[in-house]
């Protein structure tokens, strides 16, 4: 099944492949045991347009579609999920939000750098009380003359330390809730802004998670993204083709774990056959076949709805959920194939399972999923 990729589409998915399995594979578990930001691979990625596929030529990117850069997220994720986030961070909810909203510019500044990677992008919206309530968020943002400063703390943000610029969200008027929201882009070197506490996580190595602090921090004007009190809806709008991209980085995880349990049980003999000859086994490999294809489904379906500029919240969402959980169902039945060996680090499968919780977690925890597609249900 190959949902008619064009043969551009194709192609970049090959290009994407080759580097994914030839560079990033061999580095990957290494990368997961050190947890170090892996920026040698990022600057190959960026040499090779990998960081602003989808960005237009004229600011420098590669110009692809939307369905070619989810196979781009799935084929980097199958890899490693930490570059997967790193890159669907960085473009998604990190460059996009210049393209979409930004001025002309702000898009000839930033874009460039963000789509060759000698910038990094970030996205600054969870706060320690605002997270699946992200209109909670505390955040201040006052005017004054040419500059609004900023106070407040971000939590769990993705890139945090590595990005050049951030998309910060802030409250700019308290009394209008959602309407009271607004986006900036604060570079990294900005006057009364830092990079807080690390996290060590459970999975995703490698990719680094920090909170931002920004005491008096001083942003330009010049540097609000969209409209005084826009901000919570182009939040919304970000996140809805973001979680497509961790739809698919959930995919790519998902396959993984399918081809390497498959390759096991091939191989692995016990009562005098190989597992995959065990019906009890075949039963487990077909249900985690199937659930990969209908995730495979789901998100290149919302992929092409999101490429032809079709209403797709109901979808990113169902996308999401499905595509996530999925890789957590297989990564989880792929360490039980592997038995024991599973459970250790000799195999890639059990950072698999740790690398995929997090998938049902961020860009809206598969619960906040639910509620947003229950809400869609007329539509
Ligand atoms: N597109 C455009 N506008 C939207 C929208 C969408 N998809 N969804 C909501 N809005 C608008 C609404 O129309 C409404 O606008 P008005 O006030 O003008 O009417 C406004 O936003 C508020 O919407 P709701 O009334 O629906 O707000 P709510 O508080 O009931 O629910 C929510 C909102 C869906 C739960 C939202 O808070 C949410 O998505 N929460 C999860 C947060 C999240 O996903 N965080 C991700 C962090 S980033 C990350 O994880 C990156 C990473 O590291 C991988």
């Amino acid at each position: 099944m190959d949902f008619n990729l064009s043969t551009e589409q194709m192609e970049m998915r090959q290009l994407v492949r080759d580097f994914a399995r030839d560079v990033i594979s061999p580095r990957a578990a290494e990368i997961d045991e050190t947890d170090e930001f892996p920026r040698d691979i990022l600057q190959q990625m960026g040499k090779l347009g990998m960081l602003g596929l989808p960005i237009p030529e004229q600011y420098g990117g590669v110009g692809a579609d939307f369905v070619a850069y989810m196979t781009a997220i799935e084929e980097i994720s199958y890899a490693s999920a930490a570059l997967g986030v790193i890159l669907a961070v960085h473009t998604s909810v990190g460059s996009f939000p210049i393209l979409y909203f930004g001025t002309e510019t702000q898009k000839q500044h930033y874009l460039p750098l963000l789509a060759s990677g000698r910038m990094i992008g970030g996205f600054a919206l969870t706060e320690s009380g605002a997270g699946s309530d992200a209109v909670a968020i505390r955040t201040r943002a006052t005017r004054e003359g040419d500059f609004y400063i900023l106070n407040g703390n971000k939590v769990f943000i993705t890139n945090g330390g590595e990005a050049g610029v951030y998309c910060v969200f802030a409250v700019t008027n308290p009394e209008r809730g959602a309407r009271g929201i607004t986006t900036f882009l604060v570079d990294a070197d900005t006057e009364g802004f830092r990079v807080g506490k690390k996290e060590k996580k459970m999975g995703l190595h490698g990719s680094a998670t920090c909170e931002l602090h920004f005491d008096d921090a001083r942003v330009p004007v010049q540097n609000r993204l969209g409209e005084e009190g826009q901000g919570f809806s182009i939040a919304m709008r970000l996140l809805d083709g973001g979680r497509i991209g961790i739809a698919a980085q959930g995919l790519g995880i998902a396959q993984a774990a399918l081809d390497a349990a498959y390759a096991y049980t091939r191989v692995r003999k016990q009562f005098g056959q190989e597992l995959n000859q065990f019906q009890g086994i075949q039963f487990m490999l077909a249900d985690m076949a199937t659930q990969v294809e209908a995730a495979r489904w789901l998100v290149y379906h919302a992929a092409q709805m999101r490429q032809a500029g079709v209403d797709c919240t109901r979808e990113a969402s169902m996308a999401k959920l499905f595509a996530t959980d999925t890789a957590m169902h297989v990564s989880t039945d792929a360490v039980q194939l592997f038995g024991g060996y599973g459970y250790t680090r000799d195999y890639p499968v059990e950072r698999y399972m740790r690398d995929a919780k997090i998938t049902q977690i961020y860009e809206g925890t598969n619960q906040i999923q639910r509620m947003v597609i229950a809400r869609h249900l007329q539509s």
